[in-house]
């Protein structure tokens, strides 16, 4: 394809792109598909002939957009927000676009010098002291992953210079609740820590935040059984109810034990943006890295989690390889990416985090922010004040925990009744929510946050819900109206 080509190809496509996302709340919100449904569409033969935008863009219409759960829908309240803002798109576009090679300083000096820009933007907007460095890795699971690595190797004294955890007279040991996300168990198997070794710290039931005093105790214990307590994550906002671990009890209890604390809030750093939010955090800048993902509700197109560490010595002492072919006259004065994370080449990411913070600006991001806290916090109200509805969460940020509990339904049954209502609603296509398992039964999260959900939405939601649960009719005709 010729530079013209692209243009007037790319031109139909920005217009395919910008109509698919103003139509899309006409759309379902949950995809329209069964399994294959979408692979069946596709010729099992690679196509030799040679297709026209205008063909792909008609498939687009055809096999994709049926087959995608819209999760930029203003009536997506399922899993967490994961905003694609058009800015973001834009930079996204940038990055492919410039066609840059991100191995090493030298391979794009711009690449890693934006990052670090951004990086450094992030750190300040979220109240972060300078003793953060930071770095774009894809996901919070990669993050996580080198965290552990990482905590590992400071544990070992760099045992995988020589033996590695072959070697280790004491194994390293992993701390989180089960509230931590499943990527920091998939992290801790990883990173060679073993399914044993990764140690579940009790929780309060009611805030579902870790307790520190168990998590001293297990350290304790373990150190004196011959375990090498390794690393801990203490979560800034769970997956399920978005409960805060008490970062200040656990970093203490860490720092006895010179365990890594690497602290994940990847859904919960987008409201660190507030300055009234930060007592969220208190006691993060004792710990020694943390994460956060921009690409869930701040809006930066996936895949944009960052990444702090306070040690960046030690991090590259673990992480870097400097093979001959690398090595360049610079080496010491500039930072070289490849040896803070896993991948050697590296996308130009930051430049959708520039774009998204330029183009949307700063003030606005936060302001839809605060919007979605609101909103959550109404949404809250109603339950509460709705006889046979429950919260069955603290509401801690923008994810509201409900339950509708009929008179007299109780244990199997209302755990059938609740996933019964939500699969009714989600089938529908108004709106989507996702059910999720608490130590009592299945409870309905409501993750409010898509840029485009306004007041509006949550209480055309509401009315879904109630209805959903009472088996009355989820025709439009009885909704509330949105204007919009
Ligand atoms: C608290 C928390 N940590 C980690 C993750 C994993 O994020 P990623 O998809 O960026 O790996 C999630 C995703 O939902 C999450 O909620």
């Amino acid at each position: 394809m010729t530079p013209e080509e692209f243009r007037s190809a790319g031109h139909d496509l920005i217009d395919w792109i910008a109509d698919y996302r103003r139509e899309l709340e006409s759309r379902p919100v949950r995809a329209q598909v069964a399994p294959g449904d979408v692979a069946r569409a596709f010729p099992a033969e690679p196509p030799d002939d040679v297709a026209t935008i205008q063909e792909l863009l008609a498939d687009l219409d055809r096999v994709v957009v049926p087959g995608m759960t819209l999760v930029q829908h203003p009536m997506h309240f399922g899993w967490f927000p994961s905003n694609a803002s058009l800015a973001s798109v834009l930079g996204d576009l940038a990055s492919s676009g410039l066609g840059g090679l991100g191995i090493s300083w030298e391979s794009c000096p711009a690449l890693t010098e934006v990052e670090e820009v951004v990086c450094d933007w992030l750190r300040r907007l979220t109240g972060l002291s300078d003793g953060w460095s930071g770095t774009i890795h894809d996901t919070a699971s990669t993050a996580c992953l080198v965290a552990l690595l990482a905590g590992r190797e400071r544990a070992t004294d760099h045992g995988q210079a020589d033996g590695g955890l072959a070697r280790a007279e004491r194994p390293p040991a992993v701390y989180c609740t089960t509230q931590a996300h499943s990527s920091v168990k998939k992290a801790a198997l990883m990173a060679g820590y073993g399914n044993d070794h990764l140690r579940i710290v009790a929780h309060d039931p009611e805030t579902f935040a870790m307790e520190p005093a168990a998590l001293a105790e297990a350290m304790a214990r373990d150190r004196q059984a011959g375990l090498l307590p390794a690393a801990v994550v203490a979560s800034v906002g769970t997956t399920a109810t978005t409960a805060v671990d008490p970062l200040p009890a656990i970093v203490e209890a860490a720092a006895k034990e010179r365990v890594w604390v690497h602290v994940d809030a990847a859904m919960a750093g987008t409201a660190m943006l507030l300055p009234e939010f930060r007592h969220l955090w208190e006691g993060v800048e004792d710990a020694d890295s943390l994460s956060w993902n921009p690409h869930k509700w701040m809006g930066t197109i996936l895949d944009t989690s960052l990444f702090y560490v306070r040690d960046v010595q030690h991090l590259v002492r673990v992480m870097s390889t400097n093979p001959s072919y690398l090595r360049s006259g610079v080496d010491g004065e500039v930072t070289q990416y490849r040896d803070w994370g896993i991948p050697l080449g590296r996308r130009f990411r930051a430049l959708k985090l520039w774009f998204h913070l330029r183009l949307d600006g700063i003030e606005a991001i936060k302001d839809r922010v605060r919007r979605d806290l609101e909103n959550a916090r109404w949404f809250e109200n109603q339950v509460r004040d709705a006889p046979e509805w429950e919260v069955v969460a603290p509401v801690v940020l923008q994810t509201v925990c409900v339950r509708h509990r009929p008179a007299g339904v109780d244990g199997d049954a209302l755990d059938a009744h609740t996933l019964a209502w939500v699969e009714r609603l989600n089938s529908s296509g108004r709106a989507l929510l996702t059910p999720s398992l608490l130590a009592d039964g299945w409870m309905v999260r409501v993750s409010v946050g898509v840029e485009t959900t306004e007041h509006a939405h949550v209480e055309q939601l509401w009315s879904l819900m109630q209805a959903a649960a009472t088996d009355r009719s989820l025709d439009p005709d009885s909704m509330v109206h949105i204007d919009s």
